[in-house]
């Protein structure tokens, strides 16, 4: 019979007290992507962002707006009541909010007292993304994601996954690229890859952290290999995938033959922002703003890479799953990690957004 050493689990356990996990509270102060443009329409859309409900919809002159989905009389939803021009007639009683969340009339007395109201939040709007601010107050940072998102020399595609599994385990999956060989193996996963060398950044004081490794030379695969012509050459392919805040995970590659001089070789890049945003402590808003810097003209480009790389983000989104559920499944004595060396990253991560929760909650 083998069994974990007490000693080994009980470091195991002293190590993940200092690092954020599912108990963890969410970090408020940021700005997160509520959702893509099409997400905010004339018809009222519910989405649980940080455990908060809230409600989604564009007023008649095109401005975004996301409420509290709970009517503060009787905590009727709002997203199942009526948008009538630019307010909301809640579906019970009939009390009518406007777009900053004022209440404005409610129909069995004169008036509507002052101060009556639903949280509203600001949002801005970046391209195909809506971003949300959750934090008290005035957005206190500007837009996390770089001018690259909509820069029409990097032409891009949109996806979504609603992910049951924690958004740290998906940061986590993000700063590890040893997982590829193995859970991609059949998309992006190359088996050089997990032996290739690898170099960990770590910035507390920033709150980024990153991973990057070389691989050269070597075959690429179907994904990468088509569009950046790329197929049957012996090539370098250089990938960094930074942490820049609990929102904001880019993953940047790029691709050179070898065949080639270095003074004539293309700056060839596909990057990928994977935009993290809480719903709950266990499930979460996966959205991929995907875009490349070459082939700018070629749309069969944008929608082969589109389908390839949605495939092989589904393979992180089932193997998160069966994480979750395993978790779940898991009597909590039982639930301890036992961390090595390629998590550094992940796991400074990790303590970063505890100390910063610890930091929030005052
Ligand atoms: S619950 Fe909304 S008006 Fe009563
Ligand atoms: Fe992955």
């Amino acid at each position: 019979m083998t069994e974990m050493a007490p000693r080994l689990i009980q470091a195991a356990r002293a190590a993940e007290a200092r690092l954020a996990g599912r108990a963890t509270p969410f970090l408020f102060n940021a700005w997160y992507i509520a959702g893509f443009a099409e997400d905010f329409s004339r018809t009222l859309k519910r989405r649980t962002i940080l455990g908060r409900p809230l409600v989604f919809y564009r007023t008649t002159a095109g401005a975004p707006v996301a409420l509290s989905d709970r009517c503060v009389h009787r905590s009727f939803p709002l997203s199942k009541s009526k948008l009538e021009g630019d307010t909301i007639v809640c579906g019970y009683h009939g009390m009518r909010y406007d777009e900053g969340g004022q209440c404005i009339e409610i129909p069995a007395q004169k008036t509507a007292p002052q101060g009556i109201c639903v949280r509203a939040y600001p949002l801005r709007e970046q391209g195909p993304l809506v971003w949300i601010w959750m934090g008290d107050g005035e957005p206190a940072a500007d837009l996390p994601l770089g001018d690259w998102a909509t820069d029409p020399a990097w032409p891009a595609s949109n996806a979504y996954f609603h992910l049951k599994a924690s958004y740290i385990a998906l940061h986590e999956n993000l700063l590890d690229l040893t997982h590829l060989s193995y859970i991609h193996a059949a998309t992006f996963g190359t088996p050089d890859y997990a032996f290739a060398p690898y170099e960990v950044e770590t910035d507390d004081a920033a709150g980024r952290f990153a991973v990057s490794r070389s691989v050269m030379p070597t075959r690429l695969p179907p994904v990468w290999a088509k569009p950046t012509g790329l197929e049957g050459r012996d090539a370098a392919r250089i990938a960094r995938s930074e942490f820049s805040g609990p929102s904001v995970h880019t993953v940047n590659v790029r691709f050179y033959g070898l065949d080639v001089s270095e003074a004539e070789r293309p700056d060839t890049q596909i990057t990928t922002a994977h935009l993290v945003t809480p719903e709950t402590a266990t499930t979460t808003h996966y959205f991929i703003h995907h875009g490349r810097n070459f082939g700018q003209e070629d749309e069969s480009i944008t929608s082969f890479m589109h389908e390839q790389l949605t495939a092989a983000f589904m393979e992180d989104v089932e193997g998160l799953e069966a994480v979750e559920a395993m978790v779940a499944d898991t009597p909590v004595e039982d639930r301890y990690e036992v961390s090595v060396a390629s998590d550094r990253a992940g796991v400074a991560m990790r303590r970063w957004i505890h100390r910063q929760a610890e930091a929030e909650a005052g």
